[in-house]
């Protein structure tokens, strides 16, 4: 007999037919009930063994941590907490865990830290918790290609290693096969990577966009998701070294369009998880009420987890220009008492995490999507307005999370992107196919990056981006 999974075992009526399941133990009561879990839902199925008819050397392998196939039938639960339970008439141990050795573990069945949680990240799914963020992890990936797949939107692969940096940031992790003990040297004693093996400097990519500007202008409308490199030093709750984005690029789209879109596929994905997750969603919810009871009545959250996911859905992201912003901010409290720890004096700041969640938590209280940027702190590609200060730049701002969405409409005049690229010491030489689109039937197009993990986030309600990513690429860690 096939084994069947637990979330279909829980679907299922009470019947007098067999059937058998396998999963891990997760805690043995009494010597009567086994709490099973297979990953395949949060909730586990509870298995009642009249222990009198099993062997004793059987039992004592029946342990927190142990795989097990259990043979049964389904019947209406007498007791509290669940519905259905299994009748066990066999049991085979799988895969034994030392109960001396479980103990030191997260698997131990009491409440963990998410911090010793990140310490054993190669045993962590085995938690509810880490179990259920990272089935909502699957889901949402999967709405991201749903959404761009039924709009017309080619799904397309960028390199991982590329000899240029999309973003002009300077950020990036080297790819090199040269010895570094003893690599060869140019005249001038430089590294000669010209003897490396792609016979140029190369890095880890921090965004596809560039290349996807090449495909849109041929596909017209594309998406990347895949994973993006930044060597940044930041040592925050929002930032990773090795993060998932997901990047569309659409040809004849402007910036308006482009909020549209964002606004847009956002929803799509938040909607797609209420729909599909609600075991799971419902768990992360109870989880972060459970939290609050510990914290003063001030830091409790407004909204629950849901109720928050469906205020998203369900009003407009407020569109706020960079101009507006700034005015909002020099006059507002925080920033006369002197709160800011950069405060806010003139147009043209950069604005600081602190900035954009004042604007959307405390301020609008609902997303937001700042646009029309300095052009001095956006990068070179994006397009200049009239005015010759601001580009065509948006940021959609979430609460909890700050930035999720950076995105432009792309500067598609020739002689200004060339202009622009000198003024910002980007390389001609480098990226002269990028310029060769503005040659060869140049047109307005748009597109943005999604933080995936910073999505995830938001929808878990999680507070750190290194509990919903498997293996967490951060300053200082790059274990597992
Ligand atoms: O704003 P960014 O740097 O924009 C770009 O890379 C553009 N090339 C995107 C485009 O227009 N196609 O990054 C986009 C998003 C941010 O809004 C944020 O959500 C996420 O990527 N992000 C990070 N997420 C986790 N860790 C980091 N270090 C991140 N840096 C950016
Ligand atoms: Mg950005």
């Amino acid at each position: 007999m096939k084994h069947t999974e637990i979330v279909h075992v829980l679907q299922t009526e009470p019947t007098i037919n067999e059937l058998k399941i396998r999963g891990w133990v997760r805690s043995f009561r009494s010597n009567r009930f086994i709490a099973v879990n297979d990953g395949s839902t949060i909730k586990n199925l509870q298995c009642v063994i009249d222990f009198e008819n099993f062997d004793q050397d059987i039992l004592k392998d029946i342990t927190t941590g142990a795989c097990i196939e259990i043979t049964g039938v389904l019947v209406k639960s007498q007791g509290q907490g669940q519905t259905l339970e299994v009748q066990v008439s066999g049991i085979v141990i799988l895969g034994t865990a030392d109960p001396e050795q479980v103990k030191l573990t997260i698997l131990s069945p009491k409440r963990h830290s998410l911090e010793k949680l990140r310490e054993q990240a190669h045993l962590r799914v085995r938690t509810n918790t880490f179990g259920a963020v990272m089935r909502l992890r699957s889901k949402l990936s999967f709405a991201v290609h749903e959404y761009f797949q039924k709009n017309g939107f080619n799904y397309m692969h960028t390199p991982i290693i590329t000899g240029s940096d999309a973003e002009g940031a300077g950020e990036m992790f080297k790819v090199s096969a040269l010895d570094p003990k003893n690599p060869p040297l140019d005249d001038k004693g430089n590294v000669n990577y010209k003897e490396d093996f792609f016979a140029k400097e190369t890095n880890l990519t921090v965004s596809g966009q560039l290349e996807a500007e090449t495909f849109a202008m041929g596909l017209g409308k594309v998406y990347t998701f895949g994973p993006t490199f930044r060597a940044e030093n930041s040592n925050t709750s929002r930032h990773l070294a090795e993060f998932w984005m997901i990047e569309p690029e659409v040809a004849f789209n402007d910036l308006a369009d482009n909020m549209d879109l964002a606004e847009d596929f956002i929803k799509y994905v938040i909607s797609y998880a209420l729909e599909n997750c609600q075991d799971d969603l419902a768990f992360l919810e109870q989880r972060l009420i459970e939290e609050d009871k510990s914290k003063p009545a001030v830091e409790r959250q407004e909204m629950t987890l849901r109720e928050k996911l469906h205020f998203v859905i369900d009003n407009n992201f407020k569109r706020v220009s960079y101009t507006e912003a700034i005015d909002i901010l020099k006059n507002c409290k925080p920033n006369k008492k002197k709160k800011f720890k950069y405060p806010i004096n003139q147009w043209g700041a950069d604005l600081q995490s602190e900035h954009e969640r004042f604007l959307v938590e405390k301020h609008f209280k609902c997303p937001v999507i700042l646009f029309d940027y300095p052009a001095t702190i956006k990068a070179f590609y994006m397009r200049l307005n009239e005015d010759e200060k601001t580009v065509r730049a948006m940021d959609v701002l979430f609460p909890g999370i700050g930035e999720i969405v950076g995105g432009s409409q792309r500067e598609e005049r020739y002689d200004v992107l060339k202009q622009k690229m000198k003024a910002m010491d980007i390389s001609e030489e480098e990226l002269y196919w990028y310029l060769d689109l503005r040659k060869f039937g140049t047109c307005t197009h748009s597109g943005f990056g999604l933080g995936f993990e910073r999505l995830v986030l938001f929808v878990t309600g999680m507070g750190n981006i290194r509990d919903v990513i498997p293996y967490p690429r951060t300053p200082g860690n790059a274990e597992f």
